[in-house]
């Protein structure tokens, strides 16, 4: 199996073996030249090459291209620092109160959780967490569903569980948040550019995702999407200069609030970071979403198999549906730090996570990659076992 993409594109793969997406993905070389002429145009010449009008502008290719991403009207999306900046604001906005209930999941990404436990301190709101920490591939839908009640204001969840790999069913979360009159609030950073997500069919309330995973982008830019129903009553919780239809009145006596996702854009920010973004999204649709989902589901797989073989625990799901491109296992006995320590000093880099090592493949990799990470992770064990 070879990649989706030219492997010159991404240079490094000439000296390690890379399958660390799910921790931080390889920019592809066409977006880090685009980013770094724009930082160099901008720093060297100020206004006379990013005047207001094109600051004004600069976010319009990200929200174009994150919304071919989700099959959706750009409108309906909103460019912020970070995943975690996005769902704050929206969490702040919502603002549980006493009496209500937040259900997420205890493995989760601890951004997903932390904003409710912030919240919770502020209003009283309560935080149900799904038990799953104890048997981590174990986590099911049903789990969720039995802490949903007609208290509950969101479900906030992953698309795909940054451990584990597994693959939540957005619709059917969706359909259970609406039974109850809730929101289905889903974080897709550990999906978005890996798997498909059509916003609108999908249910979900909002999605966000960092760019700087299976978007392949860098730091500092993440996408919003709220749903129409939503987006037609968010008020930002948080107001800049940029809070306004048209930034270039500079009057500051007046605020009307812009309802949408737009209004999660309220300041000055590193623009190179969207710019990247937009850029990579770009770059991620030439390819196409659905072939980089095989692609990374087969290579995951492999992982999968040859991880078993090796003894390991796997805790990421087996079934093909319920997992995409990570693939996690522990060694009992062994410590994940350090075998991850060991096996980045052969050029294999992955990640320690839950107790385990997480192997996560992307479109630039291929079956030598997994080959190859397999065979060092095996002579790592028998030198340390
Ligand atoms: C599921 C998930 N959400 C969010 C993040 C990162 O969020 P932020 O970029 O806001 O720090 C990560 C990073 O690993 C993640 O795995």
């Amino acid at each position: 199996m070879t990649t989706l993409a030219p492997r010159t594109d991404f240079p490094i793969l000439e000296e390690v073996t890379y399958l660390n997406t799910a921790s931080i993905a390889l920019t592809p070389a066409p977006v880090r030249r685009a980013v770094a002429e724009f930082d160099e145009r901008l720093a060297g010449g100020g206004t006379v090459r990013f005047d207001d009008a094109a600051e004004a502008a600069a976010y319009e290719p990200a929200r174009n291209a994150a919304a071919r991403l989700f099959n959706t009207r750009p409108e309906q999306i909103g460019i912020t620092t970070s995943m975690s900046e996005a769902l704050c604001q929206v969490a702040w906005w919502l603002r549980p109160a006493a009496g209500s209930n937040i259900v997420a999941v205890d493995l989760d990404f601890p951004s997903v959780t932390y904003v409710w436990m912030r919240l919770a301190r502020e209003t009283g709101c309560e935080v149900r967490l799904v038990p799953a920490l104890a048997d981590p591939a174990a986590l099911s839908f049903d789990d969720i569903a039995a802490l949903v009640d007609d208290r509950t204001v969101a479900i906030s969840v992953s698309h795909v569980q940054y451990a584990t790999g597994l693959v939540l069913d957005v619709s059917r979360l969706a359909d259970l948040a609406h039974s109850h009159g809730a929101l289905l609030l889903l974080d897709a950073t550990q999906s978005a550019g890996m798997i498909p997500l059509d916003a609108a069919a999908s249910g979900a309330d909002a999605i966000f995702a960092g760019g700087y995973k299976w978007l392949c982008a860098t730091f500092g830019a993440a996408v919003c999407y709220l749903a129409p129903a939503l987006a037609a009553r968010f008020d930002a919780p948080f107001a800049g200069w940029r809070s306004v239809t048209d930034q270039t009145l500079f009057d500051a006596t007046h605020l009307d609030p812009l309802y949408g996702a737009r209004g999660l854009e309220y300041s000055t920010v590193a623009y190179g970071s969207g710019i990247a973004l937009g850029r990579a999204i770009e770059y991620v649709l030439d390819i196409g979403v659905e072939r980089i989902l095989e692609h990374d589901r087969q290579l995951a797989g492999l992982l999968l198999e040859g991880l078993t073989r090796l003894g390991g625990q796997v805790i990421t799901p087996q079934a093909e549906h319920l997992h995409a491109g990570i693939a996690t296992a522990r060694f009992p006995g062994q410590d994940a730090v350090r075998l991850a320590a060991r096996l980045a000093a052969e050029g294999v880099h992955v990640s320690p996570r839950l107790g385990g090592l997480r192997y996560s493949a992307h479109f630039y990799n291929n079956t030598d990659d997994v080959a190859r990470a397999l065979a060092v992770t095996a002579h790592v064990l028998s030198a340390t076992g």
